[in-house]
């Protein structure tokens, strides 16, 4: 018989529409490359898209993190002490997270902290996990490392903590900035506890394009999005029809990026950021990055953040790894 989970959310309102104004006013006035924070993806719609994204047959990245789990969590959990918490960075799909959150709860109850800046994600992910057996969710709606803080200062006496960071979101950010992600993360640790991370591993330019740029066209509406919430949310005129996705390969930084091509000549207003904005035609906005890595590099990161790599599972069908850093 289940016991009925229970679910506390804790956020920290602010005042989220002035910082995406602000957000958006700083990136599309930068020269000479205009960009939005990929965190703005991220509305009820984009999350909607995302997750149509992740059944896309070009798209192999979701598929292969929950193989990876699917097969490894009761390993993974075996190299851990116990008792252990769970804090996710990015609720993520309820899916994934199940397989480690059912392994452990057969050796103790768990409490689980998903945190997320989106709402909908976190509700999602409550109906998701929220009737696993012996496991409880308590739900940050923060920024990664802010909800952090806050999970690692409720922590038990003698528990351990182990942070999950899935999906290759890491890939978002550039090689330095992600290093220093990780020292961050590693700074509100202590030792013993553990870090699970996932990251996309290269693998063929045609590949990689196809999954950014499927022909179903989902992630050209995942991307043109990004437009559309800035014209609801900060009365912009964005017309959607005067740009293109387009999806490329960095082959130096070795990281796709995504952009909006503006079609022709165009100034758009975005009323609530008091900005008028220029693009020619042909410029792009560039929207998000994810960077593909050698199956070492996130024991690299890691040792130089402070982690030293216990174990890596790697995924055979869709080059993917699974890294567990315990923190030193
Ligand atoms: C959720 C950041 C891991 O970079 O692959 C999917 C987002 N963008 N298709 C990724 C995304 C375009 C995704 N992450």
């Amino acid at each position: 018989m289940a016991s009925p989970a229970r679910v506390y959310t804790h956020g920290v309102l602010g005042n989220a529409r002035a910082d995406f104004a602000e957000d958006v006013r700083a990136g599309l006035t930068k020269h000479p490359q205009k960009e939005l924070p990929s965190k703005y993806l991220y509305d009820e719609i984009g999350s909607a898209l995302f997750e149509v994204i992740t059944l896309l047959p070009e798209y192999g990245l979701s598929r292969a993190g929950a193989r990876l789990l699917k097969r490894h969590s009761e390993e993974i959990i075996d190299r851990l002490p116990s008792p252990v918490a769970v804090a996710e960075l990015g609720s993520g799909s309820g899916t994934k997270t199940r397989w480690i959150l059912e392994a452990l709860s057969r050796r103790q109850p768990v409490t689980y902290y998903p945190i997320d800046i989106s709402r909908t994600a976190l509700s999602r992910c409550w109906q998701e996990l929220g009737r696993i057996d012996s496991v409880s969710i308590v739900g940050f709606e923060r920024a990664y490392l802010d909800g952090l803080l806050d999970v690692a200062s409720r922590r038990k006496p003698g528990e351990c903590l182990l942070v999950l960071f899935l999906g290759s979101t890491i890939g978002n950010f550039d090689r330095p900035a992600a290093t220093q992600f990780l020292s961050e993360v590693r700074g509100i640790l202590h030792p013993g506890d553990a870090l699970l991370l996932a990251t996309d591993l290269e693998k063929s330019v045609s590949e990689l394009l196809l999954a950014y740029d499927d022909p179903a066209g989902v992630t050209a509406a995942f991307n043109l999005n990004l437009l559309a919430r800035i014209n609801h949310e900060l009365d912009g005129n964005f017309d959607l029809s005067s740009f293109t996705h387009e999806a490329r390969y960095n082959s130096e930084q070795r990281r796709i990026e995504m952009h909006l091509r503006s079609t022709r000549a165009q100034t758009a207003h975005v009323v609530g950021a008091s900005l008028e904005v220029h693009l020619d035609a042909d410029e792009t906005i560039w929207t998000e990055s994810s960077h593909k890595y050698r199956c070492d590099e996130a024991a690299e990161m890691g040792l130089r953040a402070g982690f030293q790599c216990e174990a890596q599972w790697v995924d055979a069908e869709w080059p993917y790894a699974q890294s567990l850093l315990l923190a030193e």
